[in-house]
């Protein structure tokens, strides 16, 4: 069956690219800018071709979009979304909170996720109707009922100086609201630990599909709920996102609807 299939070679691909990744931290990274905040190691490109020849050797005929440009084109109706190495600045810094990221979309519905955390062997798995994982154990989203007693988690883009939409006055606005908030570096670990209920809500402005395309899963496979910033369906090609457990949904909306 075709998904024992993806499964099998999507957990061998983060396997394979968390060994990279935590073998690069040990050497000399070479670090280049796309932008003044944005950077690129030769690690992410490791990664990504690591990733990228193993579903091409191993499922030829499946799409392939991965952050730092490889692309597959097959006509299967599967597609990949590859991010090598989320939360590239921490790492150039050796700071241990970076991940890899998958998600896997049949026909433009997503149908499986993975998210690995090489630093603290942290596996996190989802599939559609199939429930989500850590470590092969079921996750379930926290139950924090109020925005006052929530624990959030945010990003800002890498333009955050320019930009017009750089999420300081939503940022500011939950500070005051909710317990606390925390911007950890790694989109795709803040949903997944907003599905493990370690975190009670995450929003964020303007991602990429390889940024939330496992994690979005994640969120919705363990009883969390996931829409963009006006409460509609999350948008995978422009993701704006907010994810958590459902439970302080409508006031992380109402208190995004201030700012905007
Ligand atoms: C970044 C991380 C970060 C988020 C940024 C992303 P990258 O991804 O997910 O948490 O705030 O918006 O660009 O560049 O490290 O893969
Ligand atoms: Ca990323
Ligand atoms: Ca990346």
């Amino acid at each position: 069956m075709e998904i024992d299939v993806i499964r099998e070679v999507a957990l061998r691909a983060v396997k394979e690219a968390g060994a990279i990744l935590r073998q690069g931290l040990e050497q000399t990274r070479t670090i280049e800018y796309k932008g003044e905040k944005n950077l690129v190691t030769d690690i992410d490109r490791r990664s990504e071709e690591a990733i990228a020849a193993l579903v091409r050797r191993e499922l030829p005929g499946h799409s392939l979009v991965s952050e730092e440009g490889t692309r597959l084109q097959g006509d299967s109706g599967y597609r990949w979304f590859v991010d090598p190495l989320d939360g590239t600045t921490n790492y150039a810094h050796g700071y241990p909170c970076f991940s890899v990221s998958i998600g896997v979309e049949k026909d433009d519905v997503l149908i499986y996720g993975v998210v690995y955390d090489p630093s603290l062997e942290e596996l996190f798995t989802a599939e559609r109707d199939g429930g989500a994982f850590l470590n092969g154990k079921r996750l379930r989203v926290s139950e924090v009922s109020r925005l006052s007693d929530a624990l959030l988690a945010t990003g800002f883009p890498p333009d955050v100086a320019t930009a017009k939409e750089n999420n300081l006055d939503h940022f500011a606005n939950f500070m005051k609201r909710a317990q606390a908030v925390r911007r950890p570096g790694s989109a795709a670990l803040d949903l997944c630990y907003v599905a493990a209920g370690r975190f009670d809500g995450f929003w964020e402005l303007r991602l990429n599909t390889w940024d939330v395309a496992a994690g979005s899963l994640m969120v919705m496979e363990s009883g969390g709920r996931v829409t963009d910033l006006r409460g509609q369906p999350l948008r995978l090609s422009k993701p704006q996102i907010v994810a958590s457990n459902g439970l302080i949904h409508d006031e992380m909306l109402h208190i995004l609807a201030m700012g905007m």
